[in-house]
């Protein structure tokens, strides 16, 4: 039962309050034992009974809920660095899908990768992304499309979930676009993923969330509502890629679908925006899509001004947003989104939790997960205003150290 001191600045990020309010205190102490947090508070009033615990020092770094990922499309076969090139100079995503490349194209490579291979390479992306102090991920299948290779998919993720030592959340995207093979039929992949895989993966344990990507290209709102409901009857949530590139009416249809997050949002209407706050349905917003396919940002004001919860996350995918660099994605909320470091913070630790309907993460209160993170920084606001690299000094995950960075005996900020 340790006792983390010489904190300069500790965020712990309650799922109440405002999207700014990540209950920050000063010169802070944090107590773990058994894997979940058993006292936080000023180091100065760290209470008796843990006075004489062993004592390890945060070297007068910031300490924060271990970061959620709450949106990737972890695993996957190949790479389309030629569309990046293609949208650089003028074509758009929506046209690169309909000539037959976009997701299609990431569908075959990865129809075409063994279980162990995209295993293997999901692998080194977690432990790139354990670099960053990102604790949990989200992870989507969504380039099987059919029933083998989209349970490859999920079942890449149970094995990453159980050698850990990230926890992984897995949602099923078998919805992601309709696969060439039916493009005459869709109603009948439809029936393919109602009657089949959902009931098999539900019952299987597969997955916890079902998603729908509406668009042009792929599913319309009305399809997305027969699959949804239907995924909620094998207890699935839903959740939305929406309102990306078209304004479909993606805000009104995920509130009225329950749906744990409507993500993407970059064209959300203002009744999408009422109705979010309504249901209390999270927005996850995804800068870095919306800057590699050069969209305007969200509207993140608006939406926390309605009282929208607003989480970050990066959509790691080889397509619209090939990077997992979550600190990267937090700054552009901040500087393209206008969200203050504090509620970027919150949008990856609090209410990226409720985004996967989990309450035992992303706040570092008394009872919850002991995951955490020192950050080489003074401050959250320094920590996102002095942009670099390898700040995460060390990360704790349900009371063990998942990942310390050597030979760094003095923070440098
Ligand atoms: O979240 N928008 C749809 N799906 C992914 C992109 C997947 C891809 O391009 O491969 C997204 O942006
Ligand atoms: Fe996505």
């Amino acid at each position: 039962m340790p006792v983390l001191t010489d904190i300069a600045t500790l965020g712990t990020c309650p799922p109440v309050g405002g999207q700014g309010e990540i209950g920050l205190i000063e010169n802070a102490a944090l107590v773990w034992e058994g894997g979940a947090v058993a006292w936080v508070g000023r180091e100065a009033d760290l209470p008796d009974e843990f006075a004489d615990l062993p004592r390890e020092s945060a070297g007068g770094g910031t300490v924060i809920p271990g970061l959620i990922d709450c949106h990737t499309h972890l695993a996957f076969g190949g790479w389309r660095a030629h569309e990046f090139e293609q949208k650089l100079l003028g074509t758009s995503y929506l046209e690169i899908a309909r000539q037959g490349g976009g997701i299609a194209s990431t569908m075959k490579a990865t129809r075409e990768a063994t279980k162990d291979e995209l295993h293997d390479r999901a692998r080194g992306f977690l432990d790139e992304i354990l670099r960053m102090g990102v604790t949990t991920v989200e992870c989507k299948s969504g380039y099987g499309l059919n029933v083998n290779d989209e349970l490859k998919q999920l079942r890449v993720y149970r094995r990453l979930a159980e050698e850990g030592p990230q926890r992984i959340e897995s949602t099923f995207l078998g919805a992601h676009i309709v696969p060439p093979e039916y493009k005459d039929d869709r109603a009948r992949y439809i029936r393919l993923l109602t009657e089949e895989l959902i009931p098999q993966i539900a019952n299987d344990g597969l997955a916890r969330f079902c998603d729908v990507f509406v668009e042009d290209t792929a599913y319309s709102p009305e399809e997305a509502r027969t699959i949804c409901k239907a995924a909620a009857t094998h207890g699935l949530r839903a959740k939305l890629h929406v309102d990306q590139i078209t304004d479909k009416g993606g805000g009104v249809l995920a509130a009225e679908l329950n749906a744990a997050s409507a993500d993407h949002l970059e064209c959300i209407s203002e009744e999408g925006i009422d109705a979010m706050a309504s249901a209390g349905t999270v927005a996850v917003s995804l800068p870095l899509a919306t800057m590699y396919l050069n969209l305007e940002s969200l509207p993140a004001r608006k939406l926390i001004d309605a009282g929208v919860p607003v989480a970050v996350a990066t959509d790691f995918n080889p397509g619209s947003a090939p990077s997992y660099d979550l600190h990267l994605a937090l700054w552009l909320a901040c500087t393209r989104q206008r969200m203050t470091p504090a509620e970027a913070l919150k949008g990856a630790t609090a209410y990226a939790a409720k985004a996967l309907l989990r309450d035992d993460i992303g706040s570092l209160l008394p009872g919850k997960k002991a995951d955490f993170v020192v950050l080489d920084a003074p401050s959250v606001n320094h920590w996102m205003y002095h942009f670099r690299p390898g700040t995460a000094m060390r990360t704790v995950i349900g009371g063990d150290t998942a990942r310390e960075k050597k030979n760094t005996p003095e923070l440098s900020s």
